[in-house]
């Protein structure tokens, strides 16, 4: 028998036990012994829940048992989770978790943990929700070297832009819709502002290196600032409005990596991703582009994603699961230097300063709006474009960079 335990009761604690409850004779076949779920720990008693007298309070009843096997570290954040990791990979306990910020900030330590005690650090969960992503980047594309990552890597800020591009409708519904169907963060701040798929992004840039890219240095923007009149503009330019996830390898081992929102044009892969879907479009050097596609957010398909890891480490116990990500740090570009084509929404008054800053571009104008135009800029670094743009002071209403 596999016994598992698993830290935190919440959307995805629930979501992996239900996962096991519901395939459980699949997954008895596939692990080749029983898998059963000894203890859940979470500081709330759950009257009347059928697993109720599995709920411990305290993680040193999980940790002593000799009988546990394998973690799943649900519960998020990067105080507890990061202790209990700690002591579980020591006592050579394999941990499968879906903890971003996590992975984010100690992947390379506790994988150089796991490997010192023979037990896994499994992460599949964390990035893309049930999409496998991390898997094909450990073991189907190591013949590759990668050039280039760029996802939509936040279900919540996806449905979220999808309903206001679809149905004109406000921020703050769409929001609180997405937190109901239980998409979002505990705090949305982190999918708004961009910090989640930045952990995302930094995870799997981390592995496309080989070595650990820090998510605190990586630019990142998040959707607050879109408006439902960008998107009128970007209809009008047949694009949609995404909010991207990118790293590039350039140069001398260096790494661009940037999140914020990005008009792309309709024909783009990404841009036919909506709702709560992810997508990562991977680039290698011999095998060209594959995408990577499927549900980001939710109970159950990030709870599969944890189940799946459960299976992985349950048949090769006394092992550790390789995956290269070292502690040396990756150098970030600088993205002042880098350039695209930026659309700017301007005051109507402004036609001819906005020319005169960025001659060359590309006017859109929309019939039912008359208060402002939207204008395309040729192709121009970050830090030229910030100058000009300072330039024009409140007229810019609205800017943001085409991928
Ligand atoms: N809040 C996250 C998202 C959950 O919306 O993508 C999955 O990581």
């Amino acid at each position: 028998m596999i016994n598992v335990a698993v830290l935190g009761y919440g959307t995805v604690g629930s979501g992996v036990v239900e996962v096991i409850e519901t395939n459980k004779a699949l997954l008895n076949q596939r692990v080749g012994q029983e898998l059963n779920v000894k203890y859940i720990l979470d500081l709330r008693d759950f009257p009347g829940d059928p697993y109720e007298n599995k709920v411990v309070h305290d993680f040193e009843t999980i940790v002593n048992d000799s009988e546990i096997n394998v973690i799943c570290e649900v519960m998020g954040g990067v105080g507890a989770a990061y202790a209990f990791t700690k002591q579980a990979l020591e006592k050579g306990i394999s941990v499968c978790t879906s903890n971003k910020e996590l992975v984010a900030k100690h992947g390379a330590e506790l994988l150089e943990l796991a490997k010192a005690n023979k037990c896994s650090y499994l992460f599949e969960a964390s990035v893309g929700g049930g999409i496998p992503i991390i898997r094909p980047l450990n073991t189907a594309l190591t013949a590759e070297k990668i050039e280039a990552i760029i996802g939509i890597l936040n279900g919540t800020t996806n449905y979220m832009l999808t309903k206001m591009e679809r149905e004109g409708a406000d921020y703050a519904e769409v929001l609180k819709e997405a937190q109901e169907k239980g998409y979002a963060e505990r705090n949305p701040e982190a999918d708004v502002e961009g910090h989640d798929a930045c952990r995302k992004i930094a995870i799997v840039s981390s592995l496309m290196m080989g070595k650990n890219v820090d998510s605190e240095k990586i630019v990142t923007e998040g959707i607050t600032k879109v408006t439902a009149a960008d998107f009128v503009y970007a209809k009008a330019a047949d694009s949609s409005i995404k909010l991207l996830a990118q790293s590039k390898a350039v140069g001398d081992g260096e790494v661009l990596a940037m999140v914020a929102p990005f008009m792309i044009g309709k024909e783009h892969p990404l841009a036919m991703v909506n709702d709560v879907f992810n997508a990562v479009f991977v680039t290698g050097n011999m095998l060209g582009d594959s995408m990577y596609y499927g549900k980001g957010a939710g109970k159950l398909p990030t709870a599969s994603a944890v189940v799946a890891d459960v299976v992985d480490c349950a048949k090769s116990l006394g092992t550790s699961l390789p995956c290269f990500w070292e502690k040396e740090e990756v150098k970030l570009a600088d993205v002042a230097e880098v350039e695209w084509k930026y659309f700017l929404r301007v005051s109507a008054d402004a036609k001819e300063a906005v020319e005169a800053a960025f001659p060359g571009g590309e006017m859109i104008t929309v019939a039912e709006r008359t208060e402002d135009f939207g204008y395309i800029t040729t192709v121009m670094k970050e830090k030229d474009f910030a100058a000009k743009c300072a330039g024009l002071g409140d007229k810019v209403l609205s800017k943001i960079r085409l991928a």
